[in-house]
């Protein structure tokens, strides 16, 4: 096992009704004057952001609104929600709803504090070190940023999506209710659970030996979601199921289980592109991209392929041929997503062959790259090229 730091500060909230105790807890993390940031209006349809704002009311805390956070949220409202906390004199920002809405909360709560362009946290130019708090009320269980330090925004010009990370974008507080979870409609419920499900394959492909802690503690919240995501698929109402999925995808981001190893990302930078061009949920991105990046990988990384494939898949262990039993676990993930309602290739997704150069270039060149992509492998241009083409 590496060294490592494990700093993750969240106060995590619960459980049934919780957010009603979000003036509270405004309150207790300091804040005077609210930024409420939400997105397309599923927080307002399901009565959820006159409830959040009746707490703040009770805890005597004043507010303003920003709403309107796309899907793969974008650089242009993060500008509008830096210049409203300005000029409105906001010391707290409190995002309501999804991964989204919390990352441009937190690109809002950075780019305050900031003399420059917030795009600088993005671009590699410039460290997010202080921010305004953020806190989440969170409703749907994906992106793990109500956990995390991390923030991903897209540049409208040339359609850039790029991501960052600070301790000081750790939400203060997160209020997690499962039942706020219930209105998703089932394409996102299980574009959630991919992305859950990569950021916990993401932390399992490593090169580091001798992490039986994470690795088991990786294998415990795969197979809870490969128990639970039918499950809420044919009950959306299903409170305990939705409940397990929402903290397995707080517990697969916040790093408690990718510490002391090597981590991959590959998965999540090829997908980036794809959400980035296509505007296609990024669960939906990861569903085509993940099998055939683990495919590629798997030559040199046989034994870990097949030990998840024996451990989560239950594929039997062919200790004479270990690739068979690791290709078996591949095809198991796929069908798995498949059975969810993913997508299984570039057409049901809705990708193009004739993009695949554009991807390319943009993955491995964009913003001043030098031609490869690093995670478990480094990839060059040939082969990012091979692995969309798998994605056919
Ligand atoms: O915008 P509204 O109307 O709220 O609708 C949203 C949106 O259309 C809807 N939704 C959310 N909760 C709902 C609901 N509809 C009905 N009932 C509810 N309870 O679902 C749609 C998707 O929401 P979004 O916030 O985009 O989902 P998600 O949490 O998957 O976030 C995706 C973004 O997070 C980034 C992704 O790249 C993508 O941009 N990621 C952020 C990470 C991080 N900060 O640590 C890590 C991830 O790997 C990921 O890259
Ligand atoms: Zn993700």
């Amino acid at each position: 096992m590496n060294n490592f730091v494990f700093y993750s500060p969240t106060c995590f909230v619960f459980g049934k009704e919780t957010e009603n105790q979000a003036g509270a807890y405004v309150t207790r993390f300091g804040g005077t004057k609210v930024l409420i940031h939400y997105g397309g209006g599923s927080v307002v349809r399901s009565g959820l952001l006159d409830r959040v704002k009746a707490s703040l009311d009770a805890a005597g805390i004043p507010y303003v609104e920003l709403g309107g956070v796309k899907p793969n949220p974008r650089s242009g409202l993060v500008y509008e929600g830096i210049e409203l906390c300005r000029r409105e004199g906001v010391d707290f920002v409190l995002a309501v709803g999804g991964g989204s809405t919390i990352d441009s909360s937190k690109a809002i709560a950075a780019g305050v504090l900031y003399d420059g362009d917030f795009w600088d946290f993005y671009c590699g130019k410039a460290h997010v070190a202080k921010a305004l708090p953020v806190g989440t009320v969170l409703t749907i269980a994906a992106a793990g940023s109500e956990g995390s330090g991390d923030s991903v925004i897209t540049k409208e010009e040339g359609m850039f999506k790029r991501g960052t990370g600070s301790d000081a974008l750790r939400p203060k507080f997160s209020i997690l209710n499962p039942a706020l979870t219930q209105t998703l409609p089932p394409f996102q419920t299980a574009s959630g659970i991919t992305d859950i499900l990569a950021h916990l394959y993401e932390r399992y492909i490593t090169h580091t030996q001798e992490v039986e802690v994470t690795d088991r503690m990786i294998e415990a919240l795969m197979m809870t979601l490969v128990k639970e995501g039918p499950r809420v698929i044919e009950d959306p109402n299903n409170y305990e199921a939705r409940a397990n999925i929402m903290w397995a995808g707080m517990m697969a981001h916040n790093n408690s289980c990718g510490v002391g190893r090597s981590q991959d990302w590959l998965s999540h930078q090829i997908e980036h592109e794809l959400s980035a061009l296509y505007d296609c949920s990024h669960g939906s991105g990861l569903a085509v991209t993940m099998p055939a990046v683990f495919s590629y990988e798997l030559p040199h990384a046989v034994m870990r392929f097949a030990q998840v494939a024996n451990r989560v898949w239950g594929c039997p262990m062919d200790f004479a041929n270990p690739e068979a039993t690791a290709k078996a676990g591949i095809k198991a993930l796929q069908n798995f997503l498949t059975g969810l309602g993913m997508p299984r290739n570039f057409a049901e997704l809705g990708a193009k062959e004739e993009d695949i150069p554009k991807l390319v270039e943009t993955l491995c060149y964009g913003d001043g790259g030098n031609g490869t992509i690093g995670g478990f492998l480094t990839l060059d241009t040939a082969a990012c090229t091979e692995i969309y083409r798998a994605m056919l």
